[in-house]
């Protein structure tokens, strides 16, 4: 079977889980070259994993002959620019979470996506994660009736370094987003309204900055279904991710993920393992399944699983709840896209 070549553009956090997956997990791929900025990391990390070329620059990637596609694993801010020159290039290709941080540029990118014709896929791992698909699975088959209502708690172990949060977008377009896409996708409906609360109650930095750290968030759906959304920067836990969904019929619920199963009983009471850590270990497999089944659409010329659509429709969600804290009131998803 023809092999798919890929490229990468950031060598950061995702950057190298992502090459990990394809190289211990994804068949049918050949990671050819890479680009970040700081060269000698890129040569040190090519050396590591045994990658052929090393790029000076993201056009020279897009325009390597020897690739098929490139996975946009840079800081958000210039996902759009790079989307565009691979779409110009021909080159199918997978992009991190949140496309952009405004409606405008990522529409600009999938029209450029759309008239080169090539595939986008975005990167929401979560929908690959078992549970999650297990969930999705049982919701679709309506074995839990109608859907009434959905709880999504989603924690960080601890917030990430000053510079990426000023250039991440916010808690709510970096972290939430991929509770709001899981939302979707596990009501199988559009979010309509949002009504955010939110604060700073980890690290005042976060606020200097202009983000916030703690939030709560209410969905409503096109199906009449509300969902329940918090978050926090800071778990002192670990890693808490969980959801439950609640139907006419029953309840799923998905818990945390340990690396250790053991309880110890004693005169305090019963005490576990730590949850897992972040999103590299509790996610892990969900990164190689959604490559797999990047690699396979291009491969097999079929829709990507996660389109620029829904990488859009998430942003949205995610500027409604933005002007839902500024301005203290429900916010229609309307208000900042139709
Ligand atoms: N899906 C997920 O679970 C997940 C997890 C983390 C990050 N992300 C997303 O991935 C993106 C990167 O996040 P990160 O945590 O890896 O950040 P990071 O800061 O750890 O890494 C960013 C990398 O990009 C490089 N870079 C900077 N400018 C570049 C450019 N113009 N072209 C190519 N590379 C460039 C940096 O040198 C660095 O290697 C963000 O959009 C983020 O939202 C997604």
């Amino acid at each position: 079977m023809k092999k798919l070549n890929v490229g990468i553009a950031g060598l950061g956090r995702i950057g190298k889980v992502h090459i990990e997956s394809l190289i211990r997990d994804v068949r049918d791929v050949r990671v050819r070259s890479v680009f970040s900025p700081r060269m000698d990391n890129s040569r040190g990390i090519a050396e590591q994993y045994g990658i052929e070329s090393v790029k000076p620059n993201y056009r020279e990637l897009v325009n390597d002959p020897g690739i098929d596609a490139v996975l946009i694993c840079s800081p958000t801010e210039t996902h759009t620019e790079q989307i565009i020159a691979a779409a110009e290039a021909g080159k199918d290709i997978f992009c991190e979470k949140p496309i952009a941080l405004s409606l405008e540029e990522i529409q600009s990118a999938l029209d450029a996506v759309k008239s080169a014709g090539v595939h986008l896929m975005i990167g929401f791992n979560r929908r690959f994660d078992s549970q999650f698909a297990r969930v999705r699975g049982v919701v679709e088959s309506g074995r839990l009736g109608e859907i009434e209502l959905l709880r999504i708690t989603s924690r960080d172990p601890a917030p990430p370094p000053p510079e990426y949060i000023s250039s991440s977008g916010g808690m709510f377009l970096d972290m939430t987003i991929h509770d709001f896409d899981m939302a979707r996708y596990i009501t199988g409906s559009e979010v309509i309204e949002v009504f955010a609360e939110a604060r700073v109650r980890v690290d005042p930095r976060i606020g200097d900055l202009g983000d916030i750290d703690t939030a709560a968030v209410t969905l409503s759906f096109e199906n009449g279904a509300l969902a329940l959304i918090d978050n926090s920067r800071r778990a002192c836990y670990g890693y808490d991710q969980r959801l439950e969904v609640f139907g006419s019929s029953g309840m799923a619920q998905i818990n945390n993920l340990h690396h250790e199963h053991y309880q110890v009983l004693d005169s305090d009471g019963s005490h576990g393992p730590r949850t897992m850590d972040f999103f590299m270990d509790r996610y892990a497999k969900s990164y190689s399944n959604e490559l797999k089944a990047f690699v396979r659409s291009i491969l097999e010329g079929a829709e990507v699983p996660v389109t620029g659509q829904d990488g859009l429709k998430a942003v949205a969600v995610g500027l409604a709840a933005k002007r839902s804290v500024q301005e203290h009131r429900p916010v229609r998803v309307s208000e900042v896209f139709s």
